[in-house]
């Protein structure tokens, strides 16, 4: 998105505008007045699975995720679907089931919405937040010496491709769907009370290209510890089978070249890394001396989390994994 953005000839400036599209980041903040900030941002695909009520629930966790990621909680939802005339409406009640089933777990409200009929369906939200101006949380605030900790476990990309292919047992599934349906308001509620410095949710562009969008926006270098990186179990078998989606290697072609693995980084642990979740968590750069307590926070978290990582001063490549 952000290549096609930037060939349009000029994307309008202004003050209040706290965050736009120049660092890649989740949501654009728009300052209302010296207390109150909007955060603002859509998103929404294709099903990942074939419940249509449980569809619904990722497709909104996966939309309120970036107002999460900006530190703050949704309050405004509107419904975005496309659905083909011949399948039964009953199926699009029980995705909007699904969907409003997360929406009010966030303790936001649906405002409304708007219907497309298109060949494939496609759901999620255009979600609004509110946030003190002072308090939003970039990706690009990250600090030299920094540890980064992320909240949910990776494969949720490659697990997809299975779930389609219909190879997937029933275990992995289960943990693939805990896992995209949990959203990141528990993750968000924990950097907030300890207070961090940066952060940005893990979606389609994989933990590479998200943490890639985190060091260049700050201006640093992230390395990450390929060993301490949780992952679902059985994704890493699935890798080694080849069910590898098509967009893992498209963000491996797009931003490989700023990458400097260790040889002893296996071909699918790479894999892993370059693969783009759904739903995913949020990766979080926290000053060292609050580590401990965002951990202690993070200890009664619905998902795996771990320290997965540090920021360092900029060096030749922006990321380093080991
Ligand atoms: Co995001
Ligand atoms: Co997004
Ligand atoms: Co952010």
């Amino acid at each position: 998105m952000a290549q096609v953005l930037c060939q349009l000839p000029n994307v309008e400036r202004d003050e209040n505008l706290l965050v736009g599209i120049e660092t890649s980041d989740d949501a654009a903040v728009y300052k209302i007045n010296d207390e109150e900030a909007m955060v603002i941002t859509v998103d929404f695909f294709t099903p990942v699975v074939d419940d249509p009520f449980v569809y619904g629930q990722i497709a909104v966790a996966n939309s309120l995720s970036d107002v999460y990621a900006m530190g703050t909680n949704p309050k405004l939802a509107m419904n975005l679907i496309c659905f083909p005339n011949c399948l039964s409406p009953d199926i699009m009640a029980e995705i909007l089931k699904g969907g409003h089933d997360k929406i009010l777990e966030a303790g936001a409200i649906l405002v409304g919405g708007h219907t497309v009929q298109d060949d494939e369906p496609k759901y999620g939200l255009c979600a609004v937040g509110f946030v003190n101006p002072d308090k939003v949380i970039k990706n690009s605030d990250a600090k030299e010496g920094d540890i980064l900790v992320l909240t949910k476990p990776l494969g949720l990309g490659i697990i997809n491709s299975a779930i389609k292919g219909d190879i997937v047992e029933e275990q992995v599934y289960d943990e693939a769907v805990k896992n995209m349906t949990t959203l990141n308001k528990f993750a968000m509620e924990a950097m907030n009370r300890v207070g961090v410095n940066a952060c940005t949710d893990i979606t389609g562009f994989g933990l590479l290209g998200h943490a890639l969008e985190m060091a260049e926006g700050s201006d640093k270098t992230i390395v990450l510890d390929s060993d301490r990186i949780p992952l679902i179990d059985g994704a890493v078998e699935l890798a080694r089978l080849g069910l590898v989606p098509e967009g893992t290697y498209a963000n491996e072609k797009f931003i490989g070249d700023k990458v400097n693995f260790s040889d002893s980084v296996k071909r699918e642990i790479k894999d892993m890394l370059y693969d783009p979740q759904t739903s995913g968590g949020l990766m979080i750069s926290v000053d060292e001396n609050r580590l401990d307590e965002l951990l202690k926070e993070l200890e009664k978290s619905p998902t795996k989390y771990a320290v997965i990582g540090r920021v360092e001063k900029k060096g030749e490549k922006s990321l380093i994994v080991k």
